[in-house]
């Protein structure tokens, strides 16, 4: 018995370090992109169909941090022949509807699972290329979400719903970022640190919100709100600090000038005396 809990616990040890790597896997890309076979065959290929993939592709968030097309579609991208898309290799192709959300789940399992919650993934749709392009992922905002996009199968109200919520979480991070950008001459590790704090309890609340549940989606954006609002009052504080200490700072240069006109004038007046007192 004792032998077995050991080795169960053994086993869940490696499936932990197993997907936790999954994610640093991709980022670290098996072959430089310049020497990518997908991505130089495809880019040159004169079929829209083919190459247009490879443009957006470039200028996407997963080119920077290297998940190439492979990390999608499968394949060899050392192969420079079409053997690189034979199925011995691993290449899957094109993933029909259905399959969509478990390509993007190797990576992104949290969001996924929290998709899989939600009544977008119940009905089939929509899935998640229909909210993100494939080969243009973008740093996330809230702009995804349209009335013409999100009014197709219910009112927009819910979906505007969800997008106020974000968009006003994430002004205000970004404001704070700006704040604490401008107060110079402090030390401010410690609110950097409060910044990337309630910038990854944002990022939970954008994941929770694929399971479309609005009210754990309140809840997430009640806790980043509270570590916004304390973050603020801290920024202010010391806004109004650096605003005294410039202040100050102005008042002794005015006192300076000030001294220097009096003595330079005092010298002046002392030159006069003697020169008529000759
Ligand atoms: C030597 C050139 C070449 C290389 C290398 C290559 N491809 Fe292709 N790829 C093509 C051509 C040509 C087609 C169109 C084939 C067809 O329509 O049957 C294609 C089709 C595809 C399709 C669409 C399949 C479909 O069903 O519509 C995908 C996805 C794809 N390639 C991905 C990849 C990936 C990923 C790699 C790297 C692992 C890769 N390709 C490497 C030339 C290449
Ligand atoms: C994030 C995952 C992902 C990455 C990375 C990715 N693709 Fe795709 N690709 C998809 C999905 C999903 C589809 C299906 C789109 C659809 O059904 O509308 C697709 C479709 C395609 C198609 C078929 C287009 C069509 O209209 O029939 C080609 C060709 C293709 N990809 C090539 C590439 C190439 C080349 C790269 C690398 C530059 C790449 N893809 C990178 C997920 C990806
Ligand atoms: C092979 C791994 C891999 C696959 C497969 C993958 N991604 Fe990603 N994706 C990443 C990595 C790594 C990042 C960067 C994460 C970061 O820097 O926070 C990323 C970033 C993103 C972002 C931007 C996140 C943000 O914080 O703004 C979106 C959106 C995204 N991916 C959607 C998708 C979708 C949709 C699919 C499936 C079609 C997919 N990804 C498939 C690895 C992957
Ligand atoms: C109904 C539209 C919709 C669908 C479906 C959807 N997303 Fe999103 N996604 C969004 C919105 C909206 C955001 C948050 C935008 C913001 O506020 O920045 C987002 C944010 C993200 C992010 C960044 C935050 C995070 O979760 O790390 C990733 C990654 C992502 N989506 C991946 C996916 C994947 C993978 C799927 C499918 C399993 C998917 N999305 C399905 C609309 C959608
Ligand atoms: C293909 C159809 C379809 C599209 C397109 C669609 N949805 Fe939905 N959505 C549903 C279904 C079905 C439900 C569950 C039943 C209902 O609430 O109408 C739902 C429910 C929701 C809910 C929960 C409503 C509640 O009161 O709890 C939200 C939030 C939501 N969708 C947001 C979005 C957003 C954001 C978009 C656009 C990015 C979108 N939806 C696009 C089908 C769709």
């Amino acid at each position: 018995m004792m032998r077995t809990g050991r080795s169960n616990s053994i086993a869940a040890a490696l499936m932990t370090v197993l997907i936790f790597s999954l994610p640093m896997a991709s980022r670290a890309a098996t072959v430089p992109q310049e020497n990518n076979s997908c991505i130089t065959c495809h880019g040159g290929l004169d079929d829209e169909r083919l190459s247009h993939p490879v443009a957006l592709w470039t200028d996407s968030v997963h080119a920077k941090v290297g998940n190439t097309c492979d990390g999608c579609h499968g394949g060899d991208p050392k192969d420079l022949t079409l053997e690189a898309m034979s199925k011995s290799k691993g290449f899957h192709g094109v993933p029909p509807q259905a399959q969509v959300t478990d390509v993007c789940a190797k990576c992104h399992s949290q969001t996924a699972e929290s998709y899989k919650s939600s009544a977008h993934f119940q009905v089939g749709q929509p899935t998640c290329i229909d909210c993100h392009n494939p080969h243009a992922i973008e740093r996330t905002a809230a702009g995804i979400v349209t009335a013409e996009r999100c009014s197709l199968c219910h009112e927009f109200t819910p979906a505007e719903k969800l997008k106020t919520i974000l968009t006003g979480l994430s002004e205000r991070l970004q404001e704070t970022r700006q704040r604490i950008a401008a107060i110079r001459g402090f030390p401010m590790q410690s609110f950097e640190q409060q910044h990337t704090d309630a910038s990854t309890e944002l990022q939970n609340v954008r994941r929770v919100s694929h399971s479309l549940d609005l009210e754990k989606v309140q809840e997430g954006a009640r806790n980043t709100s509270k570590k916004l609002r304390t973050l603020t009052e801290d920024i202010a504080r010391l806004e109004n600090v650096s605003q005294d200490r410039r202040r100050l700072g102005l008042i002794a240069i005015a006192l300076f000038l000030t001294l220097t006109v009096i003595t330079y004038l005092y010298n002046e007046q002392n030159k006069k005396d003697e020169g008529t007192g000759d």
